[in-house]
């Protein structure tokens, strides 16, 4: 790779996540890749941008914001520094982050689409589509429940089965509802915009075969040019969450016409801020500089496709290449909320150290489009026996002799040059594994120089070594070695553990490592106290997080499926006098608690409210056993519509206070109270 000797100008982005939902584990595969990848370019001296940007329109967004009773600005401003913290605690390191709704997105998406309209490649035409006569609104396919035309499921959404995986359009469904309202869609037709993306076929069968895509995805490539490309639909009618189309009231453009748009608009942003970035010099159609997308390989179709022709059609430059990533499962299954392995970034990072999670990627990711595994249990040994056992120890076995005896100081020459030149030369090799986005293979490398390194150690003993008359210089020999082989070590690591890098630069008294640092020892130099870089995983920490990725089920049973990621809680709106008036809270007598097989969290109460009994479902396992609630009075919403729920139908709700856990209360009314009284 001689790119590596010049100078280069890269400008790298990460899909751009959903404004609805909050960042989780799976999401951060693709964000720790990409800026590990950033910061190695960084590190040789190349200059590299890493944009991103909430991607905040479309219907899902517009719906959830409504049902929280907020602004769609209000819900995407508090995701924006949600989704930041999240990022700044785990080290991606965005040289900006933006958002499409925003001035550069409207402007870019606008100027964009009229160079496409003016070349001829917008069609319009009327299509017929679900409507949801109640709400006013056309309905997108994952907004239509009903039954399966296939199997009869009931409660299945407009595009797929989830019992046996047929796919439909949502005018099979039998019995549909629409999940916003629960009326029945009519059928209406309106005016479409399409982006006829067949114009742009030649010109994306040369892009293909220019080694702009992995072979798997050139693969795919080849199959959706055999079975046609078509038009794609680029318009949404109003009410929307998005930009309005020029020219054309009422109709806006659909969230992913605007969403890739929005990593120029990101750059564009950036531009604003900084001098010395000119946007035109990076976006140009004849542009020297490199543009780089990371993604899942569940979003290649609008990244290989439309994205490409977008650009090309609108006179601009396009990718250099896209790089997609696979899927990740947690202990050899699907991330799932009743399991607790749906981990929000906020739930690790409440019990876990970010670093562990980015070299444990790191230490499994490929340039492959594979899914990887995060098993909790070789997640744990993986860290304990690499990083703590293997890498900080080096130096923990060596900075107090020098630190000492030698008053923080280095020996004056190298004792080993000749081991200390294969750590050197591993640079070359090293440097390659992560260009490739080989990420496990150069970790492999660096793992197999700490053996080396211990090794040395071991043979060399120092702590016998200082015990024995006249072996001082050979005690600073030997440790300034081990010292300057940790150095290397770290400097090959630091794309992956920035922050513990940054520690071990502050103990090692030096400015930040740069590649080529590598290639000479440190001598004659004084270091500083060495304190502990990082502590070993705890299984109580791995299995808090889990525990508090449990979710109630009453969460599952949301009548929206508004995105496929988790939520963020919502912040209850403040209600009218009328809305309270509409509670019918009543005293009822605990007469049967019993425990639900398979429920992590539920009770099942019979609750008798004075003329009936209700059963209900309460998540109070945690605080409460079955036989002290029985024969309690408590208070219960009476007129709470009955939820269908994985163990049965829940026909109310007890209240209860309280943070959760073992410190949850249910009310209980002072004796006199009779079931069935009203509360007022
Ligand atoms: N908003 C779109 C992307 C627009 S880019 C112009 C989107 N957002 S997302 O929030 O659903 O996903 C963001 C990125 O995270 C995507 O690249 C997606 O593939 C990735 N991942 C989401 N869940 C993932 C896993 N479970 N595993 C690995 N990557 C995952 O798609
Ligand atoms: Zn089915």
């Amino acid at each position: 790779m001689n790119e590596l000797k010049s100078k280069r100008h890269i400008l790298v982005t990460s899909a751009l996540p959903y404004a609805n939902g909050s960042i989780h584990l799976g999401h951060l595969v693709e964000y720790i890749q990409t800026d590990i990848w950033v910061r190695f370019q960084k590190m040789q001296g190349h200059e590299c941008i890493y944009v991103c940007a909430d991607d905040a329109h479309g219907t899902p967004i517009m719906l959830r914001a409504q049902n929280e009773g907020i602004t769609p600005e209000e819900l995407i401003a508090r995701t924006d520094l949600e989704h930041r913290a999240d990022f700044a605690d785990f080290g991606i390191g965005f040289d900006n982050f933006h958002s499409t709704h925003s001035d550069e997105n409207r402007e870019l998406a606008e100027y964009i689409y009229k160079g496409l309209r003016d070349g001829g490649h917008i069609a319009v035409r009327t299509i017929k589509q679900a409507y949801d006569p109640e709400k006013e609104m056309f309905l997108p396919d994952r907004f239509i429940k009903g039954e399966c035309p296939r199997c009869g499921a009931a409660e299945q959404y407009g595009d797929s089965c989830e019992v046996c995986g047929a796919t439909y359009s949502p005018t099979e469904l039998k019995n549909a509802v629409s999940a916003v309202s629960g009326a029945t869609p009519v059928e209406k037709e309106s005016e479409h915009f399409f982006f006829k993306l067949g114009d742009f076929e030649p010109m994306l069968r040369e892009w293909t075969q220019g080694n702009h895509t992995q072979p798997e995805i050139s693969h795919k490539l080849d199959e959706w040019f055999e079975s046609g490309l078509q038009d794609w639909d680029i318009s949404r009618d109003a009410p929307y969450f998005g930009f309005e189309i020029p020219d054309a009231p009422g109709k806006y453009f659909y969230v992913w016409l605007d969403a890739p748009i929005g990593y120029m608009a990101s750059f564009r942003n950036l531009c604003n801020k900084r001098e010395d970035l000119d946007f035109d010099t990076w976006w140009n159609r004849d542009s020297d500089c490199e543009v780089y997308h990371f993604i899942g390989k569940d979003i290649a179709y609008f990244h290989t496709l439309f994205w490409p022709a977008m650009l090309s059609g609108a006179g601009f430059r396009t990718p250099t290449a896209v790089f997609c990533h696979g899927f990740l499962t947690v202990n050899g299954q699907k991330m799932s909320k009743s399991r607790g392995t749906f981990i929000k970034a906020r739930s690790y990072l409440d019990q876990l150290n970010p670093e562990y999670l980015r070299y444990y990627y790191a230490a499994k990711l490929s340039k492959g489009i594979e899914d990887l595994d995060l098993n909790l249990e070789d997640f744990q040994l993986r860290i304990n026996s690499d990083l703590v056992g293997k890498v900080v120890n080096i130096a923990s076995r060596c900075a107090g002799f020098i630190y000492k005896r030698f008053d923080g100081q280095l020996s004056g020459d190298c004792t080993e040059p000749e081991l200390y030149a294969h750590f050197a030369e591993a640079r070359t090799q090293i440097a390659q594994l992560y260009e490739q986005r080989e990420f496990s293979h150069a970790i492999r490398e660096i793992m197999a120089l700490a053996d080396q390194a211990n090794q040395y150690i071991d043979a060399n003993k120092p702590w016998v070594l200082a015990k024995e008359e006249g072996k001082e210089q050979q005690v600073q020999a030997v440790c300034s070695m081990g010292l300057n082989l940790f150095r290397a070590l770290i400097g090959f690591l630091k794309p992956v553990l920035p922050k513990m890098a940054e520690q071990a630069e502050a103990f090692l008294n030096i400015e930040a490592l740069l590649w080529e640092d590598i290639a000479t020892p440190l001598t004659n130099h004084t270091i500083n106290k060495f304190k502990p870089l990082m502590t070993r995983v705890e299984s109580e920490k791995v299995d808090a997080m889990i525990e508090a990725s449990k979710e109630h089920l009453q969460e599952n049973t949301q009548p929206i499926k508004s995105a496929p990621q988790s939520k963020i809680e919502p912040i209850a709106a403040e209600i009218e006098f009328d809305d309270f008036a509409k509670l019918d809270l009543r005293i009822a007598r605990i007469v049967k608690a019993e425990h639900v097989k398979g429920a992590d969290k539920l009770l099942q109460l019979t609750l008798d409210l004075g003329d009936e009994t209700r059963n209900v479902f309460a998540g109070i396992k945690s605080a409460y056993q079955p036989e002290d609630l029985q024969g309690k009075l408590t208070v219960m919403v009476a007129n709470l519509k009955p939820r269908k729920m994985r163990f049965g139908i829940s026909e109310g709700m007890v209240l209860a206070a309280g943070p959760g856990g073992k410190d949850l209360w249910i009310l209980e009314p002072h004796d006199g109270a009779q079931p069935g009284m009203r509360v007022k």
